[in-house]
């Protein structure tokens, strides 16, 4: 039978600030059991859209999308906050619930015409993942899909990311 995810979900009020509730993903990456269906499922859903590359954003998108692209047998390419990279580097900046941020992917990370699924593990407004779309199109890459573990419904970020186009897209969890 199925795990229930939401039993892995740590819920804490006002961090990192007043008026925000953090989903914690700690404990379901922590339980093997958990964290192995959860990447599972989200393998079933990237599998049959043919991806070359898993690609994510710093931090915890690749914690998503490593074993993901190991057990698919495709690259993992991440989305580095500012600063990280060594070689030429596109960048995208957004906004974030609490604050904003910068990433950057080297300039050889996705070749043109490549197929990439997205990933992180959770999405709240939509910055993170729309920036981390924006790279992979500068690179000229296709985005074909995105997935998480959690969709935080109130924030609309499944919107912002189907502003320009439709995506296929999936979340494990809504809060
Ligand atoms: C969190 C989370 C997502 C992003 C979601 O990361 O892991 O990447 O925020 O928010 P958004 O949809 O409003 O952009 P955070 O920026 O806190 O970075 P971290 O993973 O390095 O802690
Ligand atoms: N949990 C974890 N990361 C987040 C959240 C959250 O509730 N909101 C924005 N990033």
């Amino acid at each position: 039978m199925d795990i229930d995810l939401h039993d892995y979900i740590a819920t804490t009020p006002d961090f990192p600030k007043k008026g925000i509730m953090f989903r914690d993903i700690n404990p379901l990456i922590g339980n093997g059991p958990a964290y192995k269906q959860a990447i599972d499922q989200l393998i079933n859903f990237a599998s049959p859209l043919k991806p070359d590359i898993i690609s994510g954003p710093e931090a915890r998108g690749f914690v998503i999308g490593s074993p993901m692209a190991y057990e698919m047998g495709i690259g993992f390419v991440p989305a580095r906050k500012y600063g990280k990279l060594p070689r030429k580097a596109v960048s995208s900046s957004y906004g974030l619930e609490y604050g904003h941020s910068e990433l950057q992917m080297h300039v050889d990370a996705i070749k043109p015409g490549q197929r990439v699924f997205v990933v992180d593990d959770l999405l709240a407004t939509g910055g993170t993942i729309t920036a981390t779309i924006d790279l992979i199109r500068q690179l000229g890459g296709i985005v074909v899909g995105c997935g998480f573990f959690i969709e935080l419904e109130d924030l609309h970020g499944r919107e912002k990311i189907m502003e320009t186009e439709n995506i296929p897209f999936i979340a494990l969890l809504e809060y």
